[in-house]
């Protein structure tokens, strides 16, 4: 890890493999849902996007463990006294001087990636009682298989919500605290001034990642 803060990328705040799950994930979600809920005979374009999705997330998990500085669990994830502190300072009309997610913002990043691992997992063992199961579907029985197909459609319902909230805090941060943090989540660069760089590792680290979280979902797809 390049531990020198003050080396050329002095404004970057989201590293470029963040920046491709993150925009990534939205692009998979998106057409998870256009194809179960809107186009007709798509299940197999579903399927797909969730293996996509699903690959994507266990890549996250694994960058969230040996990624760089912002994108780390360990980073992020504050004790319950800092975020009280931090939500006490909600309603100050300022951008956050620390790159990364704010500790208020870094759990609901965990519900996000709870709700669509979640989304990405029951869907394995989902069937449409038609022509479509997922490859683990055979694994359980029948009974099972339909049960878990309720939580998958559950499962998006609070996913949605979740979403919904996730729009609605990056609204309010560049409305009310005009705090622009869709800029950075494309650009990777901080719109304030007075930011803190990050320490980043090389996406080549990330690239390994994402072949072994491939490899991890072709292997259960195989399995099935
Ligand atoms: C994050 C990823 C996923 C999202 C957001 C998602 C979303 C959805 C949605 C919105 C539906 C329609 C539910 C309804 O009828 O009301 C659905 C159905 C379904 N999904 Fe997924 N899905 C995901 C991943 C997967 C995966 C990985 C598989 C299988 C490999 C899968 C298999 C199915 C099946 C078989 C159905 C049909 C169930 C039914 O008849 O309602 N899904 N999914
Ligand atoms: C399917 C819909 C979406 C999902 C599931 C989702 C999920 C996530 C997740 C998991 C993160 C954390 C990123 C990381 O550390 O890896 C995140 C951050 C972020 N997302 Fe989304 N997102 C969605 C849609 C959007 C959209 C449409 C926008 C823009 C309008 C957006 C803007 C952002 C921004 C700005 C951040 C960084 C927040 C911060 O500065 O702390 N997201 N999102």
């Amino acid at each position: 890890m390049n531990t020198n803060p003050t080396s050329s990328n002095t404004t970057i705040i989201w590293d470029l493999p963040t920046r491709l799950f993150h925009w990534g994930l939205v692009a998979g979600i998106t057409t998870c849902w256009i194809s179960a809920s809107w186009l007709d005979n798509a299940m197999t374009l579903h399927i797909w996007a969730g293996y996509f999705t699903l690959s994507l997330l266990l890549f996250r998990m694994m960058w969230g463990f040996v990624g760089s500085e912002t994108a780390r669990f360990s980073h992020f994830l504050r004790m319950p006294k800092h975020v009280i502190s931090y939500a006490s300072t909600l309603t100050l009309r300022q951008p956050s001087k620390h790159p990364g997610h704010n500790p208020l913002g870094g759990w609901s990043v965990i519900i996000l990636l709870a709700a669509s691992l979640f989304m990405a997992i029951t869907g394995l063992f989902a069937n449409d009682q038609v022509s479509t199961w997922g490859p683990l579907a055979h694994r359980v029985t029948d009974d099972l298989s339909d049960r878990i197909t309720d939580w998958h459609r559950t499962g998006f319902d609070i996913l949605t919500a979740v979403i919904g909230l996730h729009l609605t805090a990056i609204a309010f941060y560049r409305f009310y605290k005009q705090d622009n943090l869709i800029l950075p989540m494309i650009t990777g660069k901080s719109t304030a001034p007075s930011m803190r760089p990050m320490v980043r590792v090389g996406n080549l680290r990330a690239l390994l990642m994402y072949v072994i979280s491939t490899g991890i979902v072709a292997a259960v797809v195989l399995a099935g």
